[in-house]
């Protein structure tokens, strides 16, 4: 059902395409925002705006690689040219890996961090000139439970770019704060996404999903229905905050 949180407001998905950010997308949309769905897979990011477009929603693919500033900048340039302006970024981008810490090799250790912490780092820098602008702007970051403790799934440099990702955030938020600029996280615990089936045995999956207290994974779309509440006036006296999402996996 079309809902009117979000009324013309404009925002970019990154990681779009898929998952998180594709239910993310959807669910923006039906709040009546005009959203760039912001991939480096470009035909899923296609398939995504063709997909709210046909259900009478606003929405354009841009292809991105959100760990080249260049790239970042040149999405949130393609937005302002079709919709004028930036209200929210959300930062849902991001690759998982899951090995061990003797067998990382360079390459794979920059793709994680690069995508999952400089990865926001360009995106958010890229926002701020629009967002300052109007002195206002709400940006919501895909964080993780592995960035409050371990990852349960990947590998020591997951974990590592999600704690970086919070401590960015926290930073964001404060520096950011006087341009009425909201910045916070979400924490998901396992949610059912190509990247967790992907990256897991069916077997291991299970054994992890026995040990949360609600005995199943989440659905991307209850995490996009936290990144919207985040996006919205609802939570206007919200920042640098990191909210969890996860069935009870990790209750402190
Ligand atoms: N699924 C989980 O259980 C889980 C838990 C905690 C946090 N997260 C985080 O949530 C976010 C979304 O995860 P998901 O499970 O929906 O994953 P997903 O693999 O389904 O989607 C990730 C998307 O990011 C895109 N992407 C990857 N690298 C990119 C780049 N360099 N530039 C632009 N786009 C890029 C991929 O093409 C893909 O469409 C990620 O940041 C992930 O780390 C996932």
């Amino acid at each position: 059902m079309a809902g009117e949180r979000l009324t013309d407001k404009v925002a970019i998905v990154t990681g779009g395409g898929s998952g998180m950010g594709a239910a993310t997308a959807r669910a923006l949309a039906r709040e009546g925002a005009h959203v760039a769905v912001a991939d480096i897979n470009r035909s899923a990011a296609e398939t995504i705006a063709a997909e709210i477009a046909s259900a009478g929603g606003q929405a354009i693919a841009v292809p991105v690689d959100v760990a080249r500033p260049a790239e970042a900048r040149r999405m949130v340039e393609a937005v302002i040219q079709r919709w004028g302006t930036v209200h929210i970024l959300t930062c849902i981008a991001g690759v998982l890996r899951t090995s061990a810490v003797q067998d990382i090799g360079e390459e794979e250790w920059d793709l994680v961090l690069g995508v999952n912490l400089k990865g926001v780092f360009c995106c958010a820098q890229a926002v701020l000139p629009a967002m300052r602008a109007q002195r206002s702007g709400k940006i919501v970051i895909l964080a993780s439970l592995a960035g409050r403790a371990t990852s349960t799934l990947g590998g020591a440099h997951y974990t590592a770019s999600k704690a970086g990702v919070l401590g960015l955030m926290r930073h964001l938020a404060r520096e950011l704060a006087p341009d009425g600029i909201h910045v916070n996280a979400i924490n998901p615990g396992i949610i059912d996404t190509p990247m967790v089936r992907a990256h897991t045995s069916p077997e291991h999956l299970q054994r992890v999903v026995a040990g949360i207290p609600f005995q199943r994974m989440g659905r991307p779309e209850e995490v996009a229905d936290l990144v919207v509440f985040l996006a919205s006036d609802e939570s206007s006296y919200i920042t640098g905050a990191a909210i969890d999402i996860h069935g009870g996996e990790l209750i402190i």
